[in-house]
């Protein structure tokens, strides 16, 4: 059998973590062909609706999501259609498309954990400047506690600021038009867990120089196993309907547990150096289950 792995590093076959999948893949008898979804037709001149993979003369069985290349509002669409309509046709989409539109936009996912009751950092969300600077004179002046602000669909920890004045707030361009503001959560790490199919099967503990804790700013990875964070990343997995992900989640002084967000397309590098299962293989193994 042949699978896509769409990707936006063709070039580089999916870089580190494509040679993962591709190695994990090939030891169930899978080759996997890296795509972008840039280069998919969604073609309608025939009898029934053809979407065009390169490399792919039949549909696959199976297409496996690593990255969309970011692009206008119309692109974007349109590659998450071809994963929906690719659905729509029988192909399992791993991660389904629903499910990273879920999560790629940071309102959706804290909207669905807080209306969960699942314990997340309180967070507003506007597109006017004026409301914006009104929840960070109530918060931040009047009752001293401090906001960050984040893009609505970055990762990696691009962009994500603390907000030490009451003025100025990023210009509008720099936040694509949306306010994403949240309470500081005050620690000196945050925690990483891999959930797949509704378990934790690997997580760590990141400390951050700063007290952003990403592993793409240079954070340190220590392997850790704890209970309460385990479940509630599971939790939190279950709540945003995903096969798989990357929960980030983090404690406060009072030992509260709060998750920040859910990753649909989650790097494991950092985390597969510091921990001894093979997180590609079971990633690979559960996609295949689910055929
Ligand atoms: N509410 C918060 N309180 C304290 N630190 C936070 C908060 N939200 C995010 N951070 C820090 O910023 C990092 C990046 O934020 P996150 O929401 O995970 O966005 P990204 O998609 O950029 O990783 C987190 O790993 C954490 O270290
Ligand atoms: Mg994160």
């Amino acid at each position: 059998m042949s699978i896509p792995i769409f990707t936006d590093e063709v070039d580089t076959k999916g870089g580190w973590h494509g040679a993962q999948l591709s190695d994990a893949f090939a030891k169930r008898d899978v080759e996997a062909v890296f795509v972008s979804l840039r280069d998919c037709v969604i073609d309608l001149s025939l009898q029934s609706p053809h979407i065009q993979i390169p490399h792919f003369d039949e549909s696959p069985k199976i297409a496996f999501v690593r990255g969309i290349a970011g692009g206008t509002l119309q692109q974007i669409t349109t590659r998450l259609n071809v994963l929906h309509m690719l659905k729509m046709q029988g192909v399992l989409i791993y991660n389904d498309a629903k499910a990273i539109e879920r999560t790629v936009d940071k309102a959706m996912t804290s909207f669905l954990l807080h209306q969960a009751a699942i314990q997340t950092p309180q967070t507003w969300v506007c597109e006017s400047r004026l409301i914006a600077h009104e929840i960070i004179q109530t918060q931040q002046v009047n009752a001293k506690s401090p906001l960050i602000i984040k893009p609505l669909f970055g990762s990696q920890g691009h962009g994500v600021r603390l907000i030490n004045k009451p003025l100025p707030l990023p210009m509008d361009q720099y936040v694509d038009g949306v306010f994403y503001l949240q309470k500081m959560v005050k620690s000196t790490h945050d925690y990483r867990v891999f959930v797949i199919d509704n378990q934790a099967i690997a997580a760590m503990r990141r400390r951050g120089e700063s007290w952003l804790h990403n592993v793409a700013l240079g954070a340190e990875c220590e392997a850790v196993d704890d209970a309460e964070v385990n479940h509630l990343a599971e939790q939190a997995a279950k709540v945003v309907d995903i096969a798989y992900c990357g929960v980030d989640i983090i404690r406060d002084e009072n030992g509260v547990l709060y998750v920040l967000e859910v990753n649909s397309i989650p790097a494991w590098r950092g985390l597969q150096s510091v921990v001894k299962i093979d997180i590609a293989q079971v990633l690979v193994d559960d996609c295949l289950k689910r055929l």
